[in-house]
Formats: structure tokens, sequence, C-alpha cells
């Protein structure tokens, strides 16, 4: 349990509040490239300020504030020049520093749009994503993990807003217990609220069989925190026990397997940014088609929803992301840590909250927090643990060959797993 304090204290991302500090420390993803290929302007809110980020004609990637310093027309429709964005309205032109650089209705000798600057803030394209920074220089490098840089792989990216709070997202990462009922046994309720029988040979892949968890441990590492369990009918040698999982402070979850990254953005107080970035490796040795950067496509993860009646949309239900997402959102836009009753099994989250206020007070002693990057030789592909090293998860396209359209994370609606089954024919499950 928290005092509502201190619950306001790890939850409020805000300029000049302790977590909003702590997270200024760090690069969030904003987009994807190919978003910006579609459309070269994206309105972006990111730590509760609003923002719009842009690719100009010379393929300068630029975030400014969102309003434009003359009379605070949105930038969202700013016309892309050879140097920066121009107002749509009377044709101011800022570039990626947000220095005024034209005023089309002053006097061509004035002074004045030298006199004019609105917010900018850095950004960097790695893996297909675009980060920000919004904290104090000296601005950190931008940390080139493994999953970011790594080839022969196709990447696809999951996006959705969840309106919750970005912590109690997190929060979840640190749960292991929660996969045994809300992935298993509540999925099995799911297929019957669907009207899918235990004969149907589909079921059991949406629905596998409830393994208890035998044991679970934290282990606080240099990037974050390593989660471990041991299922009933597996030992302490089995990959989930021996390697574990990685949680990324802050705000990152390692993708089963190590074949991705799972990562919350905190948007404002009550919304988080989720990107399921995953990456699909082929079987060993095999060579996957080439792809850009820029062409890594992206799709949208639904919410959970009610239909007319005030029931739930089952068919939203039958995956891990839209299980999840229901209980992010149900806990409330920003949970009331202060009414919980924690257990023994909660013991991860309580490990997770001390960190992050360890780390706030390493900020507010002058140094830098945790994953904090500066030395580009340390910056090099990183590489994280993970259950996958001993096993086969990673060969997610072997897999579905073999298999299907796995549900697990955002693999329901994830754009390359449907475009293997369209290949292979096999099963995806219904929307
Ligand atoms: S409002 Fe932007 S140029 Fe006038
Ligand atoms: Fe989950």
């Amino acid at each position: 349990m928290l005092t509502e304090r201190m619950n306001e204290r790890l939850t409020q991302v805000g300029p000049g509040t302790p977590m909003g500090t702590l997270l200024r420390r760090y690069w969030y993803p904003v987009a994807a490239l190919s978003e910006l290929k579609a459309n070269p302007t994206k309105a972006v809110r990111l730590l509760g300020e609003d923002l719009v980020l842009y690719r100009d004609r010379s393929g300068t990637l630029g975030l400014l504030e969102a309003s434009c310093a003359h009379r605070r027309v949105h930038l969202l429709y700013g016309i892309p020049e050879d140097n920066g964005l121009r107002c749509p309205y009377h044709g101011w032109l800022y570039d990626s520093t947000g220095q005024c650089l034209e005023m089309p209705a002053e006097a061509p000798e004035s002074t004045f749009p030298s006199r004019v600057q609105i917010k900018a803030y850095p950004v960097e394209a790695l893996g297909g994503l675009v980060f920000a920074y919004l904290g104090p220089a000296p601005v950190p490098l931008l940390p080139q993990w493994d999953v970011f840089v790594r080839g022969n792989v196709l990447r696809d990216v999951g996006m959705a807003i969840v309106p919750c709070n970005w912590l109690q997202i997190m929060e979840n990462s640190l749960d292991p217990v929660h996969t045994e009922h809300l992935h298993r046994y509540f999925t099995h309720y799911v297929m019957e609220r669907l009207g899918k029988g235990k004969d149907d040979p589909k079921y059991w892949r949406f629905a596998p069989e409830v393994r208890p968890h035998v044991k679970i441990g934290f282990d606080v590492f240099e990037h974050g925190i390593i989660k471990r369990r041991v299922l009933k009918g597996d030992t302490e040698e089995d990959a989930n026990w021996k390697h574990g999982h990685p949680i990324v402070f802050p705000n990152m979850l390692h993708d089963r397997g190590g074949g991705g990254f799972q990562i919350r953005v905190p948007v404002d107080d009550t919304h988080t940014l989720y990107l399921w970035y995953i990456c699909h490796a082929g079987k060993p040795g095999e060579d996957v088609p080439a792809q850009a950067d820029e062409d890594i496509p992206t799709y949208r993860v639904p919410m959970p929803r009610l239909d007319e009646d005030g029931n739930p949309v089952w068919s939203l239900m039958d995956n891990n992301s839209g299980q999840d997402n229901m209980a992010w959102v149900t806990q409330g836009p920003i949970s009331p840590r202060w009414l919980e009753r924690l257990g023994e099994s909660d013991k991860g989250i309580i490990l997770y909250r001390r960190l992050l206020e360890e780390q706030i007070r390493v900020v507010e002693d002058g140094g830098d927090p945790m994953n904090t990057f500066r030395d580009p030789e340390a910056n090099v592909a990183i590489d994280l643990p993970s259950e996958g090293r001993s096993g086969d998860q990673s060969w997610r396209l072997d897999l579905q060959r073999a298999g299907g359209v796995g549900t697990g994370s955002s693999g329901k609606y994830s754009v390359i797993n449907r475009e293997v089954a369209a290949r292979t024919g096999a099963p995806v499950p219904a929307e």
C-alpha cells in the first residue's frame, strides 16, 4: 500500500514533479518512421507537453511545441519545407531548433524572426522508430538496445493510447502470477463466452492449460529487474528461472524470447502510448526478406469496450494484449494505490516502486539514473538476458508456420503475423 502522497509522487509526470524529472532523463519513441512517410507531421503528447513531430523535405526530423508563436495555430497542419516547418496560417517558418527563419508578412529587412524561437526537442531515428528527449543537457546517448539494431528480422509495431497512467502498466510486468489467471483461467472463461468448445482444435491454442506458479523471484541487474518463475512441472533449471525475463528500467518489458520490447511511453498523468515493437526472426540460417526502417508497418491494437447493452465485447478478450489492456484501464485513470491490499505475490511490484524511488533520489542528488548512456563504446547492440536463449521461442515465423498465428502479446493484430498466415494458410483469430 502507498499513501496518497506517495501515489502522486510515483504517478505525476509533468515538468517539475519528482517522477516527471526522473522520466525526462530518458528517450521515448513517439512515432514510427513509416507514419511520417504516410504523413510528414504527427501530433505528439509526451510527459504532459503538446508537440508536433515533422520531417522536412530535406529529411531532417524536428519536434516543436504544438502552437505557432504568432497566433497559436496548431503546427500539425504545418507545411514541410527544405529547412523546417511552415505554419499554415501566415507562413512563419521554424527550423528543428525552434528558431523562426521567416515571416512572409513582415518587411524583408525586419529582425523580428531572429527574436522568435519556440520550444524544440532533440529527436533521433533508430530501428524504424523516432525517439524524443525532453530532459536537460547534456543529452544522453539514445540507447542502442540489441532489439533495435539486430539484422535479419522483420519488424512491426503495434500501437495504442491506453487511457491510464503509465505506472500501473509497468507494474503488470512485475507481476508474473497474473499470467496464470488473466492469460489462462480467464481465457477459458472467454472461450466459454465466445461459445467455443473444448473439442474445437483451436481452443487449446487460445486457451492453454493453467499452470500454477510454484515460485517467483526478482533481481535488480544493471539495466532493470529480472523476473523469474518456476511453473508447476518445471524446475529451477528451466529457462523461466535460470535466465528469467528482463524489465528494462524505467518503461520497457523485453518481449518473451528476446524478440522485441513492449514500451510504455508516458503521455500525461492519465494516458500512455503503448508500443508492441516486435522482431520476427526466421529459422536459424534462414534469411528473411529485406525491410527498410521507414517501411516497418504499424497497426492499432484496440482498447477493451462494451457493447450497446453494456456487456464486454468478448472477442477483444481472447488475447494477452486485450486482457492486459482491460486490467490496466479498469484500475482507473490513476490506480488509487492507497486502497490496495498487497500480498506476498506482489513483491516484484514493491521492489520496482523502491527502485523508482531510489532513482528519483539519484537524480535529485545530481547523478545519472539507471540506463543513462554517455560512452559511445558502451552503447553498441546492448544485449539483455532472456529465457529465449536456451529454447526456441525466438523463431516466431517458424512457430507460426507450424501452429498458426499466436495470441500472445499483440500477435492477434500483428501485420507480419497476418502476412505469414496469408502465405501459409495458418489460422488467424477473429477480431
Ligand atoms: S499563426 Fe502561425 S504564422 Fe500566424
Ligand atoms: Fe499480461
